[in-house]
């Protein structure tokens, strides 16, 4: 069989900038003429394959990862993230990392921090001004970055966790300049690490993380700690050997980076949908939990933080009866799949009844994408949308400050509200 790619959309400059300020509908155009599966070109990248059929992102998801490598497709981010981080790396070394860095995650031991996550909610809440519009973005920005601060570094001390976030808010920020992913892209990493104004950024969140992972190493009664850092401190591979300086640096930039703007973005979009469905908010102001779990599912459902996932071939790929060249990308299309009509009835409506009595299929449901690069932090996501929305309602009255649904946008590579929920607060009497 000779390797080919499916039809597509082809590429040139429109589509390219299609993908840049319009995706959705590029995406739903190339589904209505070529069906669930297409290429896509867009700019230096190369050809996606991209899927929309449950059974393929199966394959995808349970395929060989030595041939799927989705490292590879993250490299422009090791100047931040260095070159251990999880995100970063395939094969067996992808594997050891992640195996350490599983067990803080997993989803019971996540309740061990609903109290903290609930408690980091209220200081914020209380903050928001009343009757007057405010986005409600940077608000959830700031919860998820504090929650980070105390679940992830653990870092309780009030002086240094305060020199610490701002460290922490001026890399971020500059992390989300698109001009520092052009220079990285031009330059290459390495020559922009000399630079200063990168320097200036880095150093000071670089020697702030260093410091507390000596202080953690030197602490006594580590095992007694909850936090993710004392826990990695701990962790030990096959062989025996923790992790290094280094490694725990680059993780916790990697835990931060992935889970810092992504969960501020759905609980964004979970209260912009919220706001416009009045009968909603009250359903959840009465404390069904049944009904949060559906909210937060059909957040993620139809509006998707991220809209796709990657793998890039290392060899030629079978997919369908099709063979995919080598060097190609397949991409399980989250949105795609997430609105697909005999998946999903009425799918571009926000409907979260819908999974009331339903759970979403493995392979039907994929805001986390899946098989061995599974988001680690997704139980760590949902507990922390759960507890801030639970607050969130318990605490103020809100309203849209306008009726028009936001739109979707770009904010580098997370999809974003294009007002940034922005609403009115009433406090609950
Ligand atoms: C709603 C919030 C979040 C969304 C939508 C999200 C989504 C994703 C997606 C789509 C991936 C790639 C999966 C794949 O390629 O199949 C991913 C990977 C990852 N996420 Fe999340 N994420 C969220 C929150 C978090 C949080 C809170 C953390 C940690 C504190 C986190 C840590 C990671 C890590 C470390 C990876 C890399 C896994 C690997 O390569 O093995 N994420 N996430």
């Amino acid at each position: 069989m000779e390797a080919a790619l499916p039809p597509g959309p082809g590429g040139g400059p429109l589509v390219s900038l299609g993908w840049m300020f319009r995706p959705l509908p590029l995406l739903e155009r190339a589904r209505a003429r070529y069906g669930d599966t297409f290429t896509l070109r867009i700019a230096q990248e190369p050809p996606w394959v991209v899927l929309g059929d449950p059974e393929d992102v199966r394959a995808v998801f349970q395929g060989d990862p030595s041939v799927l490598h989705a490292g590879e497709g993250n490299q422009i981010l090791a100047p931040i993230l260095g070159h251990h981080s999880v995100l970063l790396l395939d094969d067996d070394r992808h594997l050891r990392q992640r195996k350490l860095m599983l067990p803080p995650f997993h989803g019971e031991r996540m309740q061990r921090h609903v109290e903290t996550m609930a408690e980091a909610a209220r200081e914020e809440i209380a903050k928001w001004p009343e009757d007057q519009p405010f986005a409600l973005h940077p608000h959830m920005q700031d919860v998820t970055l504090e929650v980070i601060m105390r679940v992830v570094f653990g870092e309780t001390d009030a002086e240094r966790s305060r020199t610490l976030r701002d460290g922490i808010k001026r890399f971020l920020e500059f992390g989300a300049d698109p001009k520092v992913f052009m220079g990285i892209a031009l330059l290459g990493g390495e020559r922009m690490r000399r630079l200063r104004f990168w320097r200036e950024a880095m150093e000071p969140v670089d020697e702030a993380i260093f410091a507390l992972i000596a202080r953690r190493r030197a602490e006594p009664g580590l095992d007694a700690r909850d936090d993710v850092l004392s826990m990695l401190v701990q962790a030990r591979d096959e062989d025996g050997a923790p992790l290094s300086d280094q490694e725990l640096r680059d993780e916790l930039m990697t835990l931060l980076v992935a889970g810092h703007e992504t969960t501020a973005t759905a609980l964004a979009w979970a209260l912009e949908r919220l706001v416009r469905n009045p009968d909603m908010l009250e359903r959840l102001a009465s404390g069904d939990e049944d009904y949060l779990d559906a909210v937060v599912t059909e957040t993620l459902r139809r509006r998707p933080v991220l809209p796709l996932v990657l793998r890039k071939l290392t060899e030629p790929w079978e997919l369908n009866g099709r063979l995919l060249p080598a060097g190609v990308a397949v991409s399980p299309n989250i949105h795609l799949v997430h609105h697909n009509p005999e998946l999903y009835p009425d799918p571009f409506a926000f409907r979260p009844e819908r999974f009331l009595r339903v759970k979403p299929g493995t392979y039907e449901w994929i805001p986390f994408g899946g098989g061995t690069r599974r988001c680690i932090g997704a139980s760590f996501a949902l507990t922390e949308m759960k507890t801030v929305l639970r607050e969130v309602v318990r605490a103020v009255a809100l309203r849209p400050a306008s009726p028009a649904p936001e739109r979707v946008t770009r904010r580098a590579i997370t999809w974003t509200p294009s007002a940034g929920a922005t609403v009115v607060a009433a406090r609950a009497a």
